[in-house]
């Protein structure tokens, strides 16, 4: 398995916090995959992805991107953060000029490129983001599920390996959930690796290949979305909730399951119930 990012023991404690933050984090995160990352408020998300841009430097341990240890250097960070994209959980943190169009183009025109580049991929990043009408909008007059997408919009645009997205579904209501995800969804099938912190256990079940679970500053799992689920009596011991499928499915007797493929999404799990229960 090629990974990408890897954090091997790697530990951080906050300016005048009593707890760390990270606290011997190890994990992987596979090439060309799609990762949820889970844990209860507090257990190190936002820390761990803040150490893969280098924004913030492991005070133990490494943090290796593509199999090389990072770079903290001037032109070592320049070349991570164009390979590393990062979403932040605010978009307001995020978006910068006045309108998508220029927000968007700000960040390749700060990266040196041509003007030819430029205009190029912000009008494809646009696109691909479903933002090209609301393109010249002022972005406070954006609604927080467009914001988000601008956020994203701007990352994309960079063409990184690798994109991490720090709760980009939250307070967003279904419809624009279901559009953020799509373009998710797109950006992956265009190739590149996306990580997605989220607290929603169906998300993670149904869209994720590969799962990581934190506690605590530390990653107490990590493998494929069923066998993750699995292991339901230490996924509620670490504060999650069962996904509502992974439950009703474990909730069937063993007769009726054993030797099936696990429904993944309610699609799957609909055809089962007209096809195989029967
Ligand atoms: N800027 C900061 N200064 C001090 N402590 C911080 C800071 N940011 C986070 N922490 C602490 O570090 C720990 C990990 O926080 P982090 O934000 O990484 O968790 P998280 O998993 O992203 O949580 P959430 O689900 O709420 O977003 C928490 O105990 C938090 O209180
Ligand atoms: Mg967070």
């Amino acid at each position: 398995m090629e990974l990408v990012l890897e954090w091997q023991d790697v530990s951080y404690t906050y300016p005048d916090a009593k707890a760390a933050a990270l606290a011997g984090m190890s994990l992987r995160i596979p090439k060309g995959m799609k990762t949820a990352v889970l844990g209860h408020n507090g257990s190190g998300k936002s820390t761990l992805f803040l150490h893969a841009v280098g924004i913030l430097k492991p005070q133990g341990g490494r943090v290796f991107c593509g199999g090389k240890a990072l770079d903290y250097g001037r032109k070592g960070l320049q070349e991570l953060r164009r390979a590393v994209g990062l979403v932040l959980q605010d978009p307001e943190q995020q978006l910068i000029l006045n309108t998508p169009r220029e927000d968007v183009a700000f960040g390749l025109r700060n990266a040196g490129m041509d003007e030819g580049t430029i205009r190029h991929r912000t009008e494809s990043a646009l696109a691909r983001l479903g933002l090209l009408e609301l393109a010249d909008r002022p972005i406070h007059h954006l609604s927080l599920g467009q914001k988000k997408r601008t956020a994203l919009a701007g990352v994309f645009a960079m063409e990184p390996e690798v994109i991490l997205l720090d709760e980009p579904a939250s307070y967003l209501d279904p419809v624009s959930e279901r559009l953020l995800l799509q373009s998710i969804g797109e950006i992956h099938r265009a190739g590149v690796t996306v990580v997605m912190a989220t607290h929603d256990m169906d998300t993670a079940y149904s869209w994720a290949d590969w799962i990581v679970v934190l506690d605590r500053g530390a990653c107490r799992m990590q493998g494929p979305p069923d066998t993750i689920f699995a292991h339901k009596e230490l996924i509620e011991e670490l504060g999650l909730e069962m996904p509502l499928l992974a439950d009703l499915w474990d909730s069937l007797p063993v007769g009726l399951r054993e030797g099936r493929p696990v429904p993944r999404n309610t699609e799957q799990f609909k055809a089962y119930l007209a096809n195989d229960l029967v």
